[in-house]
């Protein structure tokens, strides 16, 4: 988690706040695992099978603060360590994620932001069949807003 989010490239569409004191992650760690207490789910660790590194996160996370008009409600995103960009992992894990929402929580929709600039996030949120909304700002950055029902998933899938 320091190696990923140390990194000012990983960091350059999300308003550039490195992490640069491990106790910061621990934090962080602390905050997914509550997810998990709260709200039944949080995001996944992304675990490469063959050496079980830690490869980045993925997944659903529920969101409870005022974000573009919205709150209580479950956010898509990922997040990998550079050295795994470019194998499709976060489109892989996205579709995943979604099955996952849909078929096991049974939950009725799922949205994601990503910066406008961040072209491989908006591209795979277009391939997993999110829906753009409207463009927004979120903390200064121009941020586009994404929405999936159950619907549009399995027409999708
Ligand atoms: C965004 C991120 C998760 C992508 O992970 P990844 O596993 O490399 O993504 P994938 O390989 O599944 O897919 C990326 C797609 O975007 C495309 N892409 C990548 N960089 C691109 C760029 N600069 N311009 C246009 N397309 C780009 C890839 O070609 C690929 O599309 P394709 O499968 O049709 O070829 C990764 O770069 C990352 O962790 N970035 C930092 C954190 C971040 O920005 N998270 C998202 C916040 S909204």
């Amino acid at each position: 988690m320091f190696e990923l989010d140390s990194d000012p490239e990983v960091h350059k569409h999300l308003g550039n706040k490195t992490i640069s004191d491990k106790n910061q992650i621990a934090q962080v760690i602390n905050f997914v695992r509550q997810q998990y207490i709260d709200h039944g789910i949080g995001r996944w660790a992304i675990i490469d099978k063959r050496t079980n590194a830690f490869m980045g996160w993925t997944g659903l996370k529920f969101v409870t603060e005022v974000t573009n008009g919205h709150k209580n409600y479950y956010d898509l995103g990922y997040r990998l360590i550079r050295k795994y960009w470019g194998l499709g992992i976060a489109t892989e894990t996205a579709l995943i994620s979604l099955d996952y929402a849909f078929n096991t929580l049974k939950i009725d929709e799922v949205y994601a932001a990503a910066s406008c600039e961040n072209l491989a996030s908006n591209k795979i949120l277009q391939k997993v069949g999110m829906n753009f909304i409207e463009t927004f700002y979120y903390e200064d950055i121009n941020c586009n807003w994404y929405k999936i029902d159950k619907n549009k998933y399995d027409i999708k899938r």
